[in-house]
């Protein structure tokens, strides 16, 4: 136990004095060599990044980046998870980095994330793959299949939990059953059974290693998370494997898989492995984001009665026009709600999900104002900052969703800074169906149910954005609408 104990730390003592060393020659040589952003590089090791995460863990963490744009500017320099980062709150350096994937920039996700991802999923691929399989993926999730096909398994997958609500309801945790299900659905086609339930809870069990540091011996969350993510890829092979026994039988469902296993639908020549890896980065790149909008936007609403009336009015007009006490929305309805989507974006908005994106320069890159970011540097160009900026949206840090109903209260030029869903060849592929799945969450919530927080909650953002009890609420059952 000793030798291995010694096994493994001599490495590691070896790798943090050289990191000591990198980190000390970079000090003394960057600002030399060419002319970074102004900004602080903190302590060896650490940087800044006790200052983010004990910013990112309070309900306010403007400060971290309020402070920093009013010192240096809004493009500066820090040292945040072990690495000098450029940090970027300007929408302009934003685009050019987000539009230079592949040329001046790469993604670049923590080691956890990646192992846990495995290296054939979108998020990691690069180059002509990436291209095929982000559009395979688009082709997947667009407004023509989700209004033929998708609409109706949300609005049924959606009611059929919420038949299910009484009393004391934890809205994160439903909302994470409902994605769940709707993800396992567009990219399998399994409905909710003993399976699906088995293979969420190793999900979790994932997820929850994306946050720890990637050394088995040191976390026993990330020993978890491996051991579960071994037994959600074995399930997925086996769903493959006989998926393309049934394709060999001229058997086709419509669904992400066959996509992928056929080449009539973009996909063809993966192996399993690579199958796997790319279903099981759907799986979490759809589910967990989408329950914490749906979840946000429902505290949002609650603590603004105004706006929760008026979406209220909105959908009870739906359901009003409606024969059928209980008929599915169509996508129709779906296009004629238009306050929801002012609701819908500003939740988007103030809620930002994923608050900003890491890349790594793949060589010297000048950016505005002359600043060079050295090869090999990290990259953050933080999403929220703009979203929260004054500059760009009038009281920026009030949830307005009527700003989104005329041109007033957003700056001209606010639709072109609003990006919850990123930019350039890695903009998300769900964006439409995210928004879907959100209005019809919303519908059927707001005419089905009254509801008032069980308990105060807030909302913290590191390492992920979400309510820190799952947001309890008690819920009680409404009338139907009459028909009119
Ligand atoms: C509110 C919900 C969502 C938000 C806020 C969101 C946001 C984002 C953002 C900002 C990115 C860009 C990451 C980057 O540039 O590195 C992204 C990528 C991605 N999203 Fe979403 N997303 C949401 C829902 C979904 C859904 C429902 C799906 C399911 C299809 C999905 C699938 C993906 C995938 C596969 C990528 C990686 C794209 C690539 O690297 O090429 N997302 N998402």
């Amino acid at each position: 136990m000793e030798s291995s104990l010694a096994m493994f730390l001599y490495p590691l003592l070896l790798s943090l004095s050289l990191s000591l060393f990198v980190f000390l020659l970079l000090r003394a040589t960057a600002g030399r060599r060419r002319r970074l952003p102004p900004g602080n590089l903190g302590l060896p090791f650490l940087g800044e990044t006790l200052q983010l995460i004990s910013a990112y863990k309070t309900e306010n963490p403007e400060p971290f980046i309020d402070d920093r744009v009013s010192k240096y500017g809004a493009v500066f320099t820090t040292h945040v998870f072990g690495e000098p980062t450029v940090f970027s709150a300007d929408p302009d350096t934003n685009r050019f980095i987000l539009q230079n994937e592949g040329r001046l920039f790469e993604s670049s996700y923590p080691g956890s994330i990646s192992n846990l991802l495995g290296r054939h999923s979108l998020l990691l691929m690069r180059g002509s793959l990436h291209k095929r399989m982000h559009s395979l993926t688009m082709s997947f999730a667009n407004s023509a299949i989700i209004r033929d096909h998708l609409l109706l398994d949300i609005d049924r997958l959606v009611r059929l939990n919420m038949d299910a609500w009484t009393g004391r309801v934890l809205l994160m945790e439903e909302a994470k059953k409902i994605t769940f299900q709707l993800t396992v659905k567009q990219l399998m086609s399994f409905d909710p059974c003993e399976w699906t339930e088995n293979l969420m809870k190793e999900y979790m069990l994932v997820i929850e290693g994306f946050f720890t540091i990637p050394l088995p011996i040191f976390s026993t969350t990330y020993r978890r998370a491996i051991q579960a993510r071994g037994k959600v890829a074995e399930a997925l092979s086996l769903v493959v494997r006989e998926r393309r026994r049934e394709s060999e039988r001229g058997e086709r469902k419509n669904d992400m898989l066959a996509a992928l296993l056929d080449e009539e639908g973009g996909g063809g020549g993966f192996s399993d492995e690579e199958i796997v890896d790319f279903m099981l980065a759907l799986l979490v790149a759809g589910y967990e984001t989408t329950s914490t909008i749906m979840t946000l936007a429902v505290k949002h609403l609650t603590e603004t009665p105004l706006a929760l009336a008026q979406l209220k009015e909105e959908h009870d007009e739906i359901r009003a026009r409606k024969v059928e006490e209980e008929a599915a929305l169509e996508w129709e309805d779906y296009k004629s709600m238009p306050f929801t989507q002012c609701v819908v974006n500003e939740t988007l908005r103030v809620a930002n999900i994923i608050s900003g994106v890491f890349r790594r320069a793949m060589t010297d890159v000048t950016i505005k104002d002359g600043y060079t970011i050295p090869k090999g540097w990290k990259v953050f160009a933080s999403l929220r900052a703009v979203h929260m900026d004054h500059h760009h949206f009038k009281d920026a840090r009030t949830f307005n969703p009527w700003r989104w109903q005329n041109s007033s209260g957003t700056s001209n030029n606010s639709m072109n800074v609003f990006t919850p869903f990123g930019g350039g060849p890695r903009r998300c592929p769900g964006a439409e169906l995210a928004r879907v799945e959100l209005s019809v969450f919303l519908h059927r919530l707001v005419t089905q149910f009254s509801w008032m927080p069980a308990e105060q909650d807030k909302v913290i953002f590191f390492p992920t954005t979400r309510t820190q009890k799952r947001y309890p609420i008690i819920v009680r059952r409404l009338e139907p609408v009459e028909a009119m």
